[in-house]
Parts: structure tokens; C-alpha cells; sequence
């Protein structure tokens, strides 16, 4: 939540930050705002609201400088207001601050009464105090902001600038990602890797209490305490193209199209077709002790972490729990060195998510996390990591991520069953080959999405939607649910299709869409059953089916046909139609779908 960038080099920063800012947008977007070195002094352009806002005052003041810093905000403390937008300057000091400082109410006190006041509500501003107070003392900018830091306890990314110190930037990270991009007499600052794609690729990623001076001719890293450390650039190879919409009208509409791409390039190399194994990059499992998986996750990682129970259980016949990092770290969980506990994110920097791993880790179990983004902090904290190799994911609403979590859990079932025994030789090499027959099947379901359009627009106006499924393919509803109300805020719920009669049945009513998952397989004849009890009550009925079911048509209202695949690869082919409507809907409503309100992609605050 909130993005920051900073750049310092030779160059006019206004468009180097305006850039970075618009590809970090997604981290938040209520309001946005600049510092640039003019003159030994920093010019501050703040405004509410999107970017664009921003651009304009940009426009019209033209500022010269070639030391600047950025920031696009999520509001957490203090409304989105012009105000409350960073950078907040006070004194020589401009700061711009990703996380929350929890200690902000005692710390802002403690300066009121020594005579500062405060000119907006956030826990920010008191950084820019602190650090002015102790510049003040010790004129020297690093010796500030690090006494600075000492007084903050929570989580933070920062970039500071001050006045009279101009060829500089001081930034830090605790709890919060930063990221410094190395260029040619040219450095830059930023929360994650596609901000400055387009600028460099060698990249260094922050540890947790780094504070580094960034100058166009180098930079220097040292500890809180004050040690010089040195973190080596790696190369990403991601494409700066990979985080353009390449012609389609929103990112969320590029990702799903990219998604039989994602899902090849995530399982290709990893699997072997004639021996049935399947490779988890430089980890290994003690199969002698392992007692039992935990999936932790949070959101729409979490619906991919509920479908990796059934994988694991069916193919390796270990038991799994699941659980949302928001509920696993607070409640002392029961896990110990006998659990392997797997962390499934996208961003490698949900907040909740990463403390779930860190109280499993701290407890003895052996922590893999499956993640898109090379070197966030998740991975960097686990003892292995399963890459998903879905590129940036840039739309709020994650839709590549999530087949590729898919894609990767299916991998480790894959390679526990096969190490556990229960998944035979022959089994596995058949699995493995419908597993890589599977990304020409998404193509096919998503370049045959007309049924949606007209559903769509059938649907576009419902006040509710309920979304039913069993097995596998009920966390798939409890996606289709999600992808549905975040970008068209149309309330939806996803249900065991089971449960439904247990009181949700009280919903159903002619004005009720009701997307059924009725793929063939385990599980089928149940939710025929369940349709008609929709039927019977007067819901509208759409139902995804498997092609060559031409019975379902005579019960239904529509039907989505998807390929006949194995229960354990359907939940694959089942979100894409899901995920379609949902963009369908949002676009016709004409809601901001890559950007939805209140929504952020990167969840760096509990
Ligand atoms: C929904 C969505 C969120 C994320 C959640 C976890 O479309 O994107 O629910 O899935 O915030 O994020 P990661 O996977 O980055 O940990």
C-alpha cells in the first residue's frame, strides 16, 4: 500500500516520477505527491486523487530539478485529502512513508509538547519532525534519520530529502519493501521492481533495517546500528513491455488473456513427462518427519491456497489446513518443525501473510512460499520458494496470479505424492501430461468467451450475485465472488453449493443470478441437484460446463462450456469464464477496473 519512488541523477525528475508513480499506482491511489531539489531546497506538489491530479500541477509549474522523490498514497491514517498526501515536509525534512508507525499518537504527544505542531492527521508527519529535531542537533542527514528511525517502532519504507543536502537520498525499510534500481551516474528508488523497469534492471533489494544515501555517483548502505553493509544488484528479467496493457483496454484484461502464457512458463522446466516427477527449485522436504502442510495466505491467494488442500491431499495423502495470515498469526497456532508451512503470495509482501510465516518459521516448521516477485520479502524470509512466473501482475484485482498459484500447488502435489508414494508413476506421468496440455485449453475458453458478453450484459445491473460450487471448485466460487464485487462492486457470495439449502436458499428469488460450477466429474450428479433447487425457486442459472454435457442446457438459463478436464485441473479452466464476467460487468458498469475503489494491490499494513 502506498508506492514511493526517488531518482537522483542528471536527468529533469518530474516525468522519471510522474512515470514511476503511475506504474506504482496500483499500490494506491488516493492521493499523490512530489519533492524536487530546487535551488538546495525542496518544492513540494501535492493534490488528491489520482495521478493525473498530480500531472497537471506538474505541468503547470514545471519543475527543474534532478533529485526528486514520489509517492502514491492508500490512505491508513487520516482521510485521502490534499493535506494528508505525502511528501510531508516539515522543517528542512521531506519524507514520504509506506506502512504505518504505530507508536505515531505517543511519539506526535510527546512533540506537541515540546512546541511542534502538525499540519495533517497522518502518522507520517511525525518522521519529518523527528528527523528535522535531530538534524538540527547533529547536522549530519544520515546520523538524523537513523536516530530518527530508532523512535519508530511498526512498519516502514521511507525516502527523505533534505534541504541544503541536495545531491541526496536517505531511505530505509523496515516491514516494508524498497528497492534501489542502479543506473549510469543515475540511482533510483522504488516500492517494487515495474516502476522503473523501464529505467534499469539491476536492482537491489533492501533487508529489514537498511538505510541506504542514495547519489547519482553511488550508493551506501548501512544498518540501524550504524555497520556498512553491501547488497549485490541481481538482474530481473522481466520485460518493461510486460508491464504495458499492450493494447488492450485495461491490465486486468491483458493478464487474463496472459494467462495460458503464465501457466506455461510457471510449470515448464519443472515437470519431467517421462519419469512423473515434478522439480520444487533448490527445496527439500524431509518426508521422514513431515507430518502435515499448512497453506497460509491472504485474499485470492487464499482461494488458490484452499484448492492446493484438495491437490495435496488427493495426490500426496498428507493432511492440509489452510488458513488467512490475518487469523493464523494471532491465534498461536499448533505448528511445529513437523509441518511444512507454505506461504502463497503474489506480491511476496502481504503483511499479514508474511507474519503468519514468520510466528510458523519461529516455531520450527520448514517455510516454502510460492510468489511472483522475485526478491520481495516473503521469499526472502522462507526456506524455499516456488517462483510463479506470472510476470507483473499491474490490475488490483489478480487474475494471473491466482491460475499460476494454481499451476505451482499443483506442482507440489505433484512432487509430495510422488515422494509419499500415493501418487503412482503411471498416474503422475498422465497428470503431468494433461497439466501441459492445459495452457491450449485456457486459450481455447478464453478466445470462445462470447456467451459471456451477453450474460454480461444480461447481468450487468444486478443488485447480488451468488456463485456455487463443491470440491475444488468451491474456493473457485469464493473467487469468481471476490473478482465480482471488487471491480464491479456488485455484492456477491460465493457458497458450498451443499450448504446452500443450510440458509442461503432464503436468497434465491428471479432476480438472483446464480453461477453454478457443474464441470463432469466427482461431484457432478450433487450439484445437478442443486441447480434444480435454484431452478425451482425462479433464480437465473448460469452454469459452467464441461463441452459435450447436452443435458445441462434444458436445466439451465446459460451454460459457459469449458473442456473436459480431470477434477484436479479444472479449477484452472472454471475461474477463466469467471474472471471474464467479472471484467464484463465492471466495464459495462464503468467502474475503474484496474484501480477499484479502496482497494490496493500490495497489502503491507495488517
Ligand atoms: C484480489 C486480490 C487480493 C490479493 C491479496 C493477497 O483480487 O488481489 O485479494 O490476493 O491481497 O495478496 P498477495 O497475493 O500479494 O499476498
Amino acid at each position: 500500500m502506498c508506492g514511493i519512488v526517488g531518482y537522483v541523477g542528471s536527468e529533469r525528475c518530474s516525468d522519471i516520477l510522474v512515470d514511476g508513480l503511475r506504474r506504482l499506482e496500483y499500490r494506491g491511489y488516493d492521493s499523490a505527491g512530489t519533492a524536487i531539489m530546487e535551488g538546495g531546497e525542496t518544492h513540494i506538489l501535492r493534490s488528491q486523487g489520482k495521478l493525473s491530479n498530480l500531472s497537471v500541477l506538474i505541468d503547470e509549474q514545471k519543475p527543474q530539478g534532478t533529485v526528486g522523490i514520489g509517492h502514491t498514497r492508500w490512505a491508513t491514517h487520516g482521510r485521502p485529502s490534499e493535506q494528508n498526501a505525502h511528501p510531508h515536509k516539515y522543517g528542512n525534512v521531506a519524507v514520504v512513508h509506506n506502512g504505518i508507525i504505530e507508536n505515531h499518537a505517543a511519539l506526535r504527544a510527546e512533540l506537541e509538547a515540546s512546541g511542534h505542531t502538525f499540519s495533517s492527521e497522518t502518522d507520517t508527519e511525525i518522521v519529518a519532525h523527528l528527523i528535522d529535531d535531530a538534524f538540527k542537533e547533529t547536522k549530519d542527514s544520515l546520523e538524523s534519520v537513523r536516530q530518527a528511525l530508532c523512535r519508530l517502532e511498526g512498519a516502514y519504507a521511507i525516502s527523505v530529502l533534505l534541504d541544503g543536502v541536495p545531491d541526496q537520498i536517505i531511505c530505509a525499510r523496515q516491514d516494508a519493501p524498497l528497492i534501489l534500481g542502479v543506473g549510469e551516474n543515475e540511482n533510483y528508488i522504488a516500492s517494487d521492481v515495474p516502476a522503473i523497469l523501464n529505467r534499469t534492471r539491476d536492482m537491489i533489494f533492501l533487508e529489514e533495517g537498511d538505510i541506504a544515501v542514495v547519489r547519482a555517483e553511488g550508493i551506501a548502505i548501512s544498518t540501524l546500528d550504524g555497520k556498512s553493509v553491501e547488497r549485490k544488484p541481481q538482474k530481473i528479467m522481466w520485460d518493461a513491455m510486460m508491464a504495458e496493457k499492450g493494447g488492450h483496454k485495461h491490465f486486468m484484461l491483458k493478464e487474463i488473456f496472459e494467462q495460458p502464457r503464465a501457466v506455461t512458463d510457471t510449470i515448464r522446466d519443472r515437470v519431467s513427462p517421462t519419469t512423473g516427477d515434478a522439480f520444487i527449485d533448490d527445496f527439500d522436504v524431509d518426508m521422514e518427519t513431515l507430518r502435515r502442510v499448512v497453506i497460509v495466505a491472504c485474499g485470492t491467494s487464499y482461494h488458490a491456497a484452499l484448492v492446493g488442500k484438495f491437490l495435496i491431499e488427493s495426490m500426496a495423502r498428507i493432511p492440509v489446513e489452510v488458513d488467512l495470515g490475518s487469523e493464523f498469526r494471532y491465534r498461536d497456532p499448533l505448528i511445529n518443525k513437523h509441518d511444512l508451512l507454505v506461504g502463497v503470495s503474489q506480491s511476496g509482501e502481504t503483511a499479514d501473510t508474511l507474519a503468519a510465516l514468520r510466528e510458523g518459521r519461529g516455531k520450527g516448521a520448514r517455510v516454502l512460499s510460492i510468489c511472483n516477485v522475485v526478491g520481495s520479502t516473503i521469499p526472502r524470509e522462507s526456506d524455499g520458494v516456488l517462483y510463479t512466473h506470472a510476470g507483473p501482475e499491474i490490475g488490483v484485482a489478480s487474475t494471473k496470479a491466482f491460475t499460476t498459484q494454481l499451476a505451482a500447488l499443483t506442482l507440489l502435489g505433484i512432487h509430495l505424492g510422488r515422494r509419499t508414494g500415493a501418487l503412482t508413476e503411471p498416474k503422475a506421468k498422465e497428470l503431468i501430461n494433461d497439466l501441459l496440455a492445459l495452457p491450449e485449453q485456457m486459450k481455447e475458453v478464453l478466445d470462445h468467451s462470447a456467451t459471456v458478453d451477453v450474460i454480461a450484459r444480461r447481468y450487468a445491473n444486478a443488485r447480488d450475485f451468488l456463485y456455487l460450487g463443491r470440491g475444488m471448485n468451491y474456493p473457485i466460487a469464493l473467487e469468481g465472488a471476490l473478482k465480482l464485487k471488487e471491480i464491479s462492486y456488485i455484492h456477491a457470495e460465493g457458497y458450498p453449493a451443499g450448504e446452500m439449502k443450510h440458509g442461503p436458499i432464503a436468497l434465491i428469488d428471479e432476480n438472483l443470478p446464480v453461477v453454478v460450477l457443474a464441470p463432469r466429474g466427482s461431484g457432478y450428479e450433487k450439484i445437478i441437484n442443486n441447480l434444480a433447487e435454484v431452478r425451482a425457486r425462479e433464480g437465473k442459472v448460469i452454469a459452467i460446463a464441461s463441452r459435450g454435457d447436452n443435458e445441462i442446457g434444458n436445466k439451465v438459463d446459460d451454460v459457459i462450456q469449458i473442456p473436459d478436464v480431470r477434477t484436479e485441473l479444472q479449477p484452472l479452466l472454471t475461474v477463466l469464464p469467471l474472471q471474464m464476467l467479472a471484467y464484463r460487468i465492471a466495464d459495462i458498469r464503468g467502474t475503474d477496473v484496474d484501480q477499484p475503489r479502496n482497494l490496493a494491490k500490495s497489502v503491507t499494513v495488517e
